[in-house]
């Protein structure tokens, strides 16, 4: 199936980058495998490095899972050209490799540049690609990745760059964990099931805990971390998107801009952040591993949090009361990212039944419980707490659940915005998260001390416990 009625071009620019080789070309790779990608198309990287076309099949192939046969018909539609980001000569000879590939096929192009790129050279490379590669007639996407910006200010700043070259409904910004199959199911899960959607609200809800969960450092990529730290890196946009879904009030209709509207208006309904809902943490050197200032790239005096819980709340009639803990860390005991809904015990409730919970897990393995209790089988009249237990393993063996880049790599050939981020979006959520990261970054934060392998930093327990949160006996039991 060719998702797309036009002959099209793949622009991957950042072609010889960690990103490119590790998500961009898997994500196309796999799309060609299914045959989902348009009838005829061409797939250019574009660096600064020279390189020939069999070194750079070389260096893209390391990550192609696939038939010998597979990976050479998708290389064979792969080719490279080697151009530096701010000469307007090289973009002009972009453009004609791209008529070239162009006059084989139909007028009815679609030209899709994929920023596999350094924010720095973001907006330089979106007016070198409207100057000079702009198809004029035909259909010309680009799509961004984060970071957009490191605050309000900087995102409004990229923003208007951009949107001074490019509109809004050519602008695809990836946030990739859209593309993530049991986050694109929250809409469903709950609209499709009035059981579930009535009782999201501050009546029947306690707290609901969003987490992402990493068992590996920053190693390689310190550098980079430092500017940013986790609640850039991950709460802003990551599980800032999940929380949207999750507390988002029913969209007009489906579509992707209602659905953005619905987003956008929750956005906006979130409180300040109170500096006492705030606790971040910096893993230290334990079990054989480095802390994370023994990375080289790393200042010594370094304060930047790679573990933070973060409190949303919002202030609206549904979720008055309810805290929206979004926590997040790198070199912890495990990698997992779910969503934990603990629901209020009622006056009739049994006692020895424990608090009921709707989990999603996004990651790793799909999956989507309810904790309820049953009465355990036999004479006596015991309970105990079980799952109703939907994991994605069982239910959908034979079904392809796609990388999250393979999802939204389609979206984009197909113009579908719905799991892109809209530009207000995401000015709402740096209005959200600018005041706090202004104060971490002044030290107006204590940054507690969490060893390297560990759940996070002793004070997250009472952090959570002051919100409500409760871990169940079977969890208090496997902790001890
Ligand atoms: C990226 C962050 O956006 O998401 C990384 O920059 C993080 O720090 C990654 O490791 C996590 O993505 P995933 O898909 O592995 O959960």
């Amino acid at each position: 199936m060719s998702v797309s009625p036009h002959d099209c071009v793949v622009v991957v620019l950042g072609a010889s980058g960690d990103l490119a080789k590790k998500k961009t070309f898997p994500a196309l790779f796999a799309l060609y495998k299914r045959d989902q990608l348009p009838k005829h198309c061409h797939i250019l990287g574009y660096a600064r490095s020279e390189m020939t076309r069999e070194a750079f099949h070389e260096r893209i192939s390391g990550h192609l899972k696939g038939s010998k046969e597979e990976i050479e018909g998708f290389l064979s539609l792969c080719n490279y050209q080697s151009g530096k980001y701010d000469v307007d000569a090289d973009f002009k000879s972009l453009d004609e490799t791209l008529r070239k590939y162009e006059e084989d096929h139909s007028k009815d192009t679609l030209r899709l540049f994929y920023l596999a790129l350094p924010p720095s050279v973001f907006a330089q490379v979106a007016s070198q690609l409207r100057r000079n590669t702009y198809l004029d007639g035909a259909i010309n996407r680009i799509i961004v990745e984060k970071p957009f910006g490191h605050d309000l200010e900087s995102c409004r700043k990229l923003i208007t760059e951009i949107k001074g070259m490019w509109a809004e409904h050519e602008t695809f910004r990836i946030d990739h964990y859209l593309g993530k199959e049991m986050v694109k199911n929250i809409p469903t899960f709950r609209f499709g099931n009035p059981i579930i959607e009535n009782m999201l609200n501050s009546e029947h809800v306690d707290n609901i805990q969003i987490s992402f969960k990493e068992p590996f450092g920053t190693e390689g990529r310190g550098g980079y971390f430092d500017e940013f730290g986790i609640i850039r890196d991950i709460q802003q946009n990551h599980l800032c998107q999940v929380f949207c879904l999750l507390a988002m009030e029913p969209p007009k209709d489906f579509s992707s801009e209602a659905v953005r509207d619905a987003k956008v208006q929750v956005l906006q309904q979130v409180e300040p952040v109170r500096a006492d809902e705030v606790l971040i943490g910096q893993y230290v050197a334990a079990n054989g591993k480095p802390g994370y200032k023994d990375d080289e790239t790393v200042p010594k005096e370094s304060r930047t949090p790679t573990f933070a819980a973060v409190v949303l709340r919002v202030n609206n009639e549904r979720w008055r009361g309810v805290p929206f803990i979004l926590k997040a860390g790198k070199a912890l005991d495990e990698g997992k990212v779910d969503i934990r809904i603990q629901f209020k015990e009622s006056d009739t409730q049994m006692t020895g039944s424990e608090r009921n919970e709707l989990v999603m897990r996004i990651q790793p393995g799909e999956a989507a419980y309810i904790k309820v209790n049953t009465k355990l089988p036999g004479m006596a009249n015991t309970s105990a707490p079980v799952e109703l237990d939907l994991t994605y393993a069982k239910r959908f063996h034979d079904m392809h659940i796609p990388e999250a880049y393979e999802a939204l790599i389609l979206d984009a050939l197909g113009e579908d915005h719905s799991n892109f981020v809209r530009d207000d979006e995401l000015l709402a959520s740096w209005a959200i998260f600018t005041p706090i990261l202004h104060a971490i970054d002044k030290g107006e934060f204590e940054v507690a001390k969490y060893a390297y392998g560990s759940r996070g930093p002793e004070e997250i327990d009472d952090f959570m416990a002051r919100l409500g949160f409760r871990r169940t006996v079977q969890e208090l039991a496997q902790a001890e």
